[in-house]
């Protein structure tokens, strides 16, 4: 059985599919088909059946990834398909576990920076009202974040 990932943020149009995108290409790379599968989901629903938002899209092409997927909204039946829930930032983590008041699934539930080796963000920040470089510093938080995510999975 493969082991299953759900990356979260808020919108599911920056962060959460940069990081699934991010983790297929590491998935890829290590030749790790098949064993990890990853989605991603947004606590809200403002932007679904969006695309990546552009100035991702770009950011993480600059780093020679394609995003691809559509925006969905974080669904209760997703505390019992996924392994591991990787929130970006905090306030994605807490309203997860406000999905699950008796506490069924909170050890399921992390922050994606937890998993960073070489960055000291506690979170992944927010890039949607800010400029380029913003979106370019969660490519390579999130390379980062992925490839600790990679290692532990792999011990
Ligand atoms: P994301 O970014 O949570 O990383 O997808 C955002 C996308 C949209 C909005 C905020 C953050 N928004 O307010 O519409």
């Amino acid at each position: 059985m493969a082991y299953k990932l759900l990356f979260v943020c808020l919108g599911n149009i920056c962060r959460s599919p940069s990081a699934e995108n991010i983790m297929n290409y590491l998935i890829q790379e290590r030749g790790l088909e098949g064993k990890i599968i990853c989605d991603s989901a947004g606590t809200s629903s403002y932007h679904i059946g969006a695309s990546p938002d552009r100035r991702m899209q770009a950011a993480a092409g600059r780093r020679g990834i394609k995003l691809v997927g559509q925006a969905r909204q974080f669904d209760l039946s997703d505390f019992e398909t996924f392994d591991l829930i990787l929130a970006m930032d905090r306030s994605n983590y807490r309203d997860i576990l406000q999905l699950d008041p008796d506490n069924l699934y909170k050890e399921k539930v992390r922050l994606m920076c937890d998993f960073a080796t070489q960055h000291r963000d506690r979170e992944v920040p927010d890039p949607y009202y800010g400029g380029e470089a913003g979106f370019d510093h969660v490519i390579n938080l999130l390379l980062d974040a992925c490839d600790g995510l990679l290692e532990e999975f792999l011990k």
